[in-house]
């Protein structure tokens, strides 16, 4: 049987979904030990590749790998209408509004929002009806504000640190965000019952997961 491939978002969802990759019997030694490797076989029924987050779509919808494991961020910002199998209970988040303590929301004038993804943010503030310029950056967000780039900033927070460090605070609560296991339709044809497998045993790997960290707590 051919192997199936996977792109898998490298960083914080790659570390968080390994363990549960492996709860489901996936072997990832090759992963855990990587150093520059970008892709993995050690187990011979997949071959899962690291990339960024918004790259996974681009291999999926390509055709290239049959299996994204993406954040909800990537595919809401590129508005893209890939088939989302399964929802993991990793990775979850959410996208706020955020800026320093002395910006005031209701402010008349025309407003500059700096963002990672200009999309959700276009989208944010249509919604409430307000007209607000967008800048663009690709990281350290929480920096626009108090660099005076920008009067605030649309970006996710997971634990609140990075905002709580750099003296940042929430003022509006927009979308939650979650990892997702995606799949390309015509993939979904040919590799049906691989991918049926992978889907069952990720959700009892998901859920078990789940269980423990609720008997933690
Ligand atoms: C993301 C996000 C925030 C941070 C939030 O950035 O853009 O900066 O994580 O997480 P927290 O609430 O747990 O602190 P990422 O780590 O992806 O790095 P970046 O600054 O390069 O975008």
């Amino acid at each position: 049987m051919k192997r199936l491939k996977i792109a898998l978002t490298k960083g914080r969802t790659e570390q968080q979904v390994v363990p549960l990759l492996e709860a489901s019997g996936i072997n990832c030694d090759g992963i855990r030990n990587k150093q520059r490797r970008l892709i993995f076989d050690e187990d011979p029924r997949y071959e899962i590749i690291l990339v960024k987050g918004p790259d996974v779509l681009t291999y999926l919808n390509n055709g290239s790998v049959q299996i994204g494991i993406v954040g909800s961020d990537i595919l809401d910002e590129q508005q893209n209408s890939q088939y989302a199998m399964l929802d993991l209970s990793v990775g979850k988040c959410r996208f706020v509004l955020a800026s320093t303590s002395d910006f005031d929301p209701q402010a008349h004038r025309r407003k500059i929002i700096a963002t990672k993804y200009p999309n959700i943010t276009k989208r944010y503030f249509q919604g409430i009806g307000e007209d607000v310029e967008i800048i663009k950056i690709e990281g350290s967000v929480e920096l626009a504000p108090l660099i005076g780039l920008a009067d605030a900033i649309v970006d996710i927070v997971e634990t609140g640190n990075t905002l709580r460090e750099n003296h940042l605070q929430v003022y509006a609560r927009l979308q939650p965000v979650n990892t997702k296991l995606v799949v390309n339709r015509l993939a979904l044809r040919q590799y049906q019952p691989q991918i049926k497998q992978l889907i069952t045993n990720l959700q009892r790997a998901d859920q078990q997961s789940g269980q423990s960290n609720l008997i933690k707590e």
